[in-house]
């Protein structure tokens, strides 16, 4: 049997991501494309090296993704993740979830030990507990950095509009990969959005809005905020239009229009198709990105 070429891109989050932060963002995202590389290079399938290149950054503090995560107008961390195979269309999505530090393993639980697709709050940490995943405090995935950006937030007067700005971080990550046997997968974790209602979810663990995969189409993980994403269903309009036959870097390009013209959104997209097509955009002033094929390994953070 032919064995396809196997292709792994990251992204660490879309928004106006300061001089001071670029290096630790790139650091990140390499360290996932290397995580998630191994698994690959060991003949793991394009699920495990999503799941294992988000658990990277998520726990990576510099994203807001597991510990380091925002926090809620209450002061907690809720996260959200979700990973699809593009194989067989599974999907595990866990959301509003309090005590798992890498949220991105419970929804592989979901996918791979559930018939059900979506878990959230106690009944997503108590479906992990039973699955074997370890629940920590919520305390634990909470910095003092996170602390004091909420208390400077909640006694300023920052607008609504200033609060979704480009400038605010959007540092959502996520993976997308295709793996030797040609088949490709997607992964988002997300803390959210800063100051966040609490019970509020985004789009990224939402099935076509923050992430999909279907080896007929593409596998396409998004980052930015969260609403506008979820009102275009952004992961799954992108990918019908690869099935329709365009190029994954075309329709990133248009997705990013599409988000802005339509939504008035803004936030990045990375995508990739079976043949190992691959395409990322973002409509932010900056996006963290890696990329790896067999030949090379690519890194970014301005646009493409
Ligand atoms: N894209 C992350 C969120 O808005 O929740």
């Amino acid at each position: 049997m032919t064995k396809t070429a196997p292709v792994l891109l990251v992204h660490g989050g879309a928004w106006a991501i300061p001089d001071d932060m670029v290096e630790v963002h790139l650091n990140g995202a390499r360290n996932a494309i290397a995580a998630g590389w191994s698994t690959l290079e060991r003949g793991g399938s394009a699920l495990d090296a999503v799941e294992e290149a988000v658990v990277i950054m998520e726990d990576d503090e510099a994203f807001d993704a597991g510990r380091g995560s925002f926090l809620n107008r209450e002061g907690k961390v809720q996260l959200d993740a979700l990973i699809m195979d593009g194989a067989t269309l599974r999907a595990g999505g866990v959301g509003c979830v309090e005590r798992i530090v890498n949220p991105v393993r419970a929804a592989r639980k979901v996918l791979s030990e559930s018939p059900h697709v979506y878990f959230v709050a106690e009944g997503a940490e108590r479906f992990a507990h039973e699955h074997g995943i370890e629940l920590c405090r919520n305390e634990d995935l909470i910095l003092p950095r996170e602390i004091e950006r909420l208390r400077k937030l909640q006694s300023s007067s920052a607008q609504r509009d200033d609060l979704f700005a480009p400038t605010i971080s959007h540092d959502t990550v996520g993976a997308v990969a295709l793996d030797s046997s040609g088949n490709i997968a997607a992964a988002t974790s997300t803390g959210g959005t800063l100051n966040k209602a609490p019970g509020r979810l985004g789009d990224s663990s939402l099935i076509g809005c923050g992430c999909y995969a279907d080896n007929q189409s593409a596998a396409v993980s998004t980052t930015g905020w969260g609403e506008p994403i979820m009102k275009l269903v952004l992961a799954k309009w992108a990918a019908d239009r690869v099935a329709s036959g365009n190029l994954p870097q075309w329709i990133a390009a248009e997705a990013m229009n599409y988000l802005r013209d339509r939504v008035n959104g803004h936030g990045g997209i990375i995508l990739l198709d079976a043949q190992g097509r691959f395409g990322l955009a973002h409509n932010t002033p900056r996006m963290a990105w890696a990329l790896k094929t067999s030949e090379k390994l690519e890194f970014g953070i301005e646009r493409k």
